[in-house]
């Protein structure tokens, strides 16, 4: 009898196929309010977390890039024209961006609000990613894999598609790092967000489960070490924000 992969919808325990559902549902209500609601939640913060990402994935002219679990791409716009900078000051063949989201909802309103020459958009499960092994220079994924049903297996994707030296970065929400901040997290995140999801996108539950979601999800060091589990070298991590947002980094060995 074969058994079920436990994961969680927010707070509450599901098998890992029921979540897969779940998750696809969320992002397929938010996705016209997606990045309205971004900068509404965090007040603009987002961009600033997103333009620290990219300066620190620092895209070459030539390089393969993946952007997983990218959405309406907003970190591949700015991969993309920091591509094209370097290749500018430095010449070399074009960067390539592949943005990959599960869920076509979220790429066709990405589209929709524009792309790059050097991006390409795909429909893509970051847990069987539909790629070659040893494919790419680097790979990203920001606020996606906390809604992944099996977290581990991601991570042993994008290492098996990343070249021996690759870069590994992932944005996600985390741990404040003091309990006064915690205190003032937590107290916004499960008033305010889900009130403001009901308000502007019509629907609370979905908010609801994406504040849940991050409660539920391995903190720094707990995350660090699933990387390393992985076989990801020198895992380490930068907090933004006092550790509302961490950007965890790493290379493929
Ligand atoms: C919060 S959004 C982040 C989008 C974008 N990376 C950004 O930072 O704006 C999370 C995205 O993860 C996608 N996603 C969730 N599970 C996925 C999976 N298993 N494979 C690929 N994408 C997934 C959702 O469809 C959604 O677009």
């Amino acid at each position: 009898m074969s058994e079920q992969r436990q994961s969680s919808f927010g707070f509450r325990d599901v098998d890992a196929t029921e979540k897969v559902a779940l998750v696809r549902g969320v992002f397929e209500r938010v996705a016209s309010r997606y990045d309205l609601m971004n900068d509404l939640m965090s007040a603009g913060a987002h961009r600033l977390w997103k333009d620290a990402t990219a300066a620190r994935l620092n895209p070459q002219p030539g390089e393969t890039i993946i952007d997983c679990a990218g959405g309406t791409g907003d970190i591949s716009r700015r991969l993309a024209r920091l591509a094209r900078g370097a290749q500018k000051r430095r010449g070399g063949p074009d960067a390539k961006i592949l943005l990959l989201d599960y869920n076509a909802e979220m790429v066709k309103a990405g589209i929709e609000k524009g792309s790059e020459p050097e991006m390409a958009w795909g429909v893509g499960d970051a847990m069987a990613l539909p790629l070659p092994d040893a494919c790419a220079d680097a790979y990203v994924i920001a606020f996606g894999i906390r809604n992944v049903a099996d977290v581990d297996q991601a991570l042993r994707e994008a290492r098996r598609v990343l070249k021996p030296g690759g870069r590994f970065l992932c944005l996600e929400f985390s741990r404040p790092i003091t309990e006064a901040l915690r205190k003032a997290y937590d107290a916004y995140s499960f008033k305010v967000i889900p009130a403001i999801g009901g308000a502007v996108a019509g629907d609370r539950d979905s908010y609801q489960y994406l504040v849940e979601s991050i409660r539920r999800f391995p903190d720094q060091e707990a995350f660090a070490a699933k990387m390393r589990a992985a076989g990801f070298g020198k895992a380490g991590y930068t907090n933004f924000s006092g550790g509302v947002v961490a950007l965890h980094h790493g290379w493929a060995v």
